[in-house]
């Protein structure tokens, strides 16, 4: 796959290897290990997902996944010892300039650096691969201090509050945004 092109031309690896997971494009055969994690109501307590969480909403997320265009909207499972336990996203905004990460993991892989290695491999490969993309940004629910850290260690610098802008569990509640510029970007 070509990595180095222009704007939304550009396409980021679909497939990338850390220390100790891979990250890989969907396919409809995860649904059996979303179901494992996502049903979990403590794992989508900050996300706008459906409660409770069942095998429709996971067909429904894997296929959505796998259609997605990669050059706009990137997705990767993250596999560790052959099962993905979570996934992560890059949303591309304004000709390619622009991407917006999002992550999760099941909650029994929680607090082993998992999402903080994900994300990095992330912000890296996406630096180094797309050359128009100027910045890279993140929001979390201002409660979720586990994603706080996440954006914090990748490392992002804390932008703003935007208050009561987010509907999770038919409650509005405040985002807090992180952001990273490439001029800031250190590579690994
Ligand atoms: C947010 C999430 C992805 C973090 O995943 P993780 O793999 O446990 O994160 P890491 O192990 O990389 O931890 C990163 C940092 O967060 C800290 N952390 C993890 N869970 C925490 C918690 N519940 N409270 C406070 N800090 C926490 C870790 O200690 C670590 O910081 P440290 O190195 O300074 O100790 C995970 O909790 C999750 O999937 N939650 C549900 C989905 C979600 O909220 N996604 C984010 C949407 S914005």
């Amino acid at each position: 796959m070509p990595t180095h092109k222009k704007g939304l031309e550009a396409v980021i690896p679909d497939r990338i290897q850390t220390e100790r997971l891979l990250l890989r494009p969907w396919v409809l055969e995860d649904v059996g290990d979303v179901l494992l994690y996502a049903t979990d109501e403590e794992w989508g307590r900050f996300l706008p997902l459906p409660q409770p969480y069942g095998e429709e909403d996971a067909r429904r997320f894997v296929a959505t996944q796998v259609l997605l265009n990669w050059h706009e909207h990137p997705s990767w499972a993250i596999e560790h010892q052959g099962s993905v336990l979570g996934g992560i996203n890059m949303r591309l905004f304004l000709g390619g300039r622009i991407g917006e990460i999002g992550y999760s993991i099941s909650r029994s892989h929680w607090r082993r650096g998992f999402a903080t290695e994900a994300a990095r491999a992330v912000v890296n490969s996406a630096f180094h691969s797309c050359p128009d993309l100027l910045k890279l940004r993140a929001m979390a629910d201002f409660r979720n201090q586990a994603s706080i850290r996440v954006l914090e260690k990748i490392p992002m610098q804390r932008e703003g509050v935007l208050r009561l802008n987010q509907l999770t569990r038919d409650q509005l509640v405040d985002e807090v945004w992180f952001g990273l510029l490439r001029s800031e970007w250190i590579p690994d």
